[in-house]
């Protein structure tokens, strides 16, 4: 008998770069994942360049990371300061997004891990947060396995094809924050 064993997967994360627009138009365009953001249906490369050319701009601070699924680009995350207030300087939001079709394969995983040991290790946030439609339970469930909870729930929170959608806020505080040595 002859055994075949699944193919292998190979991902890969890194920083996003402006040649990703197109990847990013993709990704974002795809009417299993916008509705699942802040997206807008319709989708452009080029406004897509203008945005991983700020976001990458000397002196920024957003995190921009793509997945490579066998050399693909099949996924996206962010992490972004929440605003310039400076009491808030601990805070940093989230969000993420894999193309159907390759799903279920650790995509989503690779990211949120990248994203969360950047977090952790080298800016130090102390609390992550993002937004989550209430009735998206795979991202809530991949989110809990990453120690994020249900904090708040939204109601309305925002326009989804037609209806007011309502959002929770998921919040992960950083699980052992470095502190200065001691004396
Ligand atoms: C949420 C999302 C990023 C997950 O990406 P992914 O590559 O499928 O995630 P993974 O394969 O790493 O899944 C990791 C775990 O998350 C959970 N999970 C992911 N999708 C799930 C689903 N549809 N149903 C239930 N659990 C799910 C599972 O526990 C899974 O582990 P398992 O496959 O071993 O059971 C992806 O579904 C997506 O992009 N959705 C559309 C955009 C979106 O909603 N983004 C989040 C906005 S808040």
């Amino acid at each position: 008998m002859q055994l075949t064993s699944p193919p292998a997967v190979s991902i890969s994360v890194r920083r996003a770069v402006v040649g990703d627009a197109a990847a990013y138009a993709r990704i974002m365009g795809d009417p299993a994942v916008y509705p699942g953001l802040m997206q807008m249906p319709f989708a452009s490369e080029e406004l897509w360049r203008q945005r991983l050319t700020d976001a990458n701009a000397l002196g920024k601070t957003d995190l921009l990371l793509v997945a490579e699924l066998n050399g693909d680009v099949v996924g996206s995350a962010g992490l972004h300061p929440v605003g310039p207030n400076i009491r808030r300087r601990h805070a940093w939001m989230l969000g993420i997004s894999v193309l159907p079709q390759v799903r279920r394969q650790g995509v989503g995983t690779a990211l949120m891990q990248a994203m969360c040991d950047y977090a952790d290790n080298w800016i130090g946030a102390l609390r992550l947060e993002l937004g989550v439609y209430t009735d998206n339970m795979g991202a809530m469930a991949l989110y809990r396995k990453f120690n994020f909870e249900i904090e708040g729930t939204q109601r309305g929170y925002a326009l989804r094809d037609g209806q007011y959608v309502d959002s929770h806020m998921m919040v992960r505080f950083h699980p052992n924050p470095p502190r200065p040595p001691s004396r």
